[in-house]
């Protein structure tokens, strides 16, 4: 056999291969066991020791040959294999998504996004705070001190590690402690919304232990009551969609406003169906104040040039009564049916 002929052969078909397959089989067929080059090698039995010497060199030298052009063969291969394939794994992030794409956004999600986005038109940043909390952020800079009655008017769930001053860490009884959070670390003016999880011990058909609250602070020279009065009244309209909303606002108590109030608004029910806005039935959505001087003086804002007004709304409550929802279990039930009829889908954006 013409050795130089063998090494042809070879690098045209280990040429034309295109698989890891097509090498393993060229492989076998040239350097196994009863390959064409072994086959060469086990010949050199019958011949004469001086031509063994010199065709046994060329034989091993062509086996040499063969077997580093199939190992390059087949690092090219696997290399374009991982190339098509991230070639074929490569995502169009500009691409829209498909029209039948199945997953809905959460009822609370979609509030979520509505609240920032009205509050967000009328120049409210939105701030952030953690959900477990130390007594000062959750109670003591708020007014509410140790043995206070107001402490009873939220169940608190405790956490058993203590904190820096060995009082026990708290699950947020509401999202008040931001407003504390950010006049500590944010000069005046100041006007955040923070909207995020808060935990009592309460659970039935209107509380669930984990419900969700929104927060709202303006501090500046001269916010006042009037302005706060303003903008829950364009909240809620906008919110609703209602654009003859009937309100009013009753007197109230919180520590951490002076003076304090609870807004409600009037609602109706007409075929089974609970309508907003008209009616001689009133629902409390909020509660809400100008904030108060011993809370400012906490934060270190000086209460003789800034004051403020502060509320905080339930938006578990608000996204039921928007859509006529009425046990709060459902919300955290996660229930693909439940989900899928009662989400939004890309259309509802
Ligand atoms: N933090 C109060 C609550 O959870 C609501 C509130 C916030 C009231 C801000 C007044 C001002 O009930």
């Amino acid at each position: 056999m013409d050795i130089n002929q063998v090494l042809k052969d070879a690098s045209k078909e280990i040429g034309l291969a295109n698989s890891q397959a097509d090498i393993q089989n060229l492989k076998v067929s040239y350097l196994g066991k009863k390959g064409k080059i072994t086959e060469l090698l086990k010949s050199l039995k019958d011949l004469s020791l001086e031509e063994k010497k010199t065709i046994g060199a060329q034989i091993n030298s062509l086996r040499d040959s063969v077997d580093s052009l199939i190992k390059g063969k087949l690092l090219k291969i696997k290399k374009d294999e991982i190339n098509s394939k991230l070639l074929n794994e490569s995502i169009d992030i500009s691409f829209p998504p498909p029209s039948s794409i199945d997953a809905k956004v959460h009822p609370i999600s979609k509030t979520f996004d509505e609240v920032i986005s009205i509050f967000g038109s009328m120049g409210y940043a939105v701030a952030e705070g953690p959900d477990i909390e130390t007594d000062f952020y959750n109670f003591s800079a708020l007014n509410i001190p140790e043995d206070h009655p107001a402490r009873e008017m939220q169940d608190t769930f405790y956490i058993e590690d203590k904190d820096e001053e060995n009082k026990p860490f708290v699950l947020r009884t509401h999202t008040s402690p931001v407003q504390i959070r950010t006049m500590l670390s944010q000069e005046p003016p100041i006007k955040i919304i923070a909207p995020g999880r808060t935990y009592r011990c309460d659970s039935d058909a209107t509380h669930s232990p984990m419900f969700h609250q929104v927060e709202g602070l303006f501090i500046s020279e001269n916010a006042n009551m009037s302005d706060l009065k303003g903008t829950l009244i364009e909240f809620c309209k906008q919110f609703f969609e209602v654009q003859d909303l009937k309100v009013r606002f009753r007197p109230s108590y919180f520590p951490f406003t002076e003076p304090s109030a609870e807004m409600d608004i009037a609602y109706h029910v007409k075929n089974n169906s609970l309508h907003i806005g008209e009616g001689d039935k009133w629902l409390e959505i909020l509660g809400c104040g100008m904030v108060n001087p011993v809370v400012l003086e906490n934060c270190k804002i000086d209460n003789s040039i800034y004051q403020g007004f502060a509320f905080g709304m339930g938006l578990d409550r608000i996204t039921m009564l928007k859509h006529g929802l009425t046990d709060i279990r459902s919300f955290f039930n996660a229930n693909l049916n439940w989900i899928n009829q009662n989400g939004f889908g890309l259309g509802d954006y």
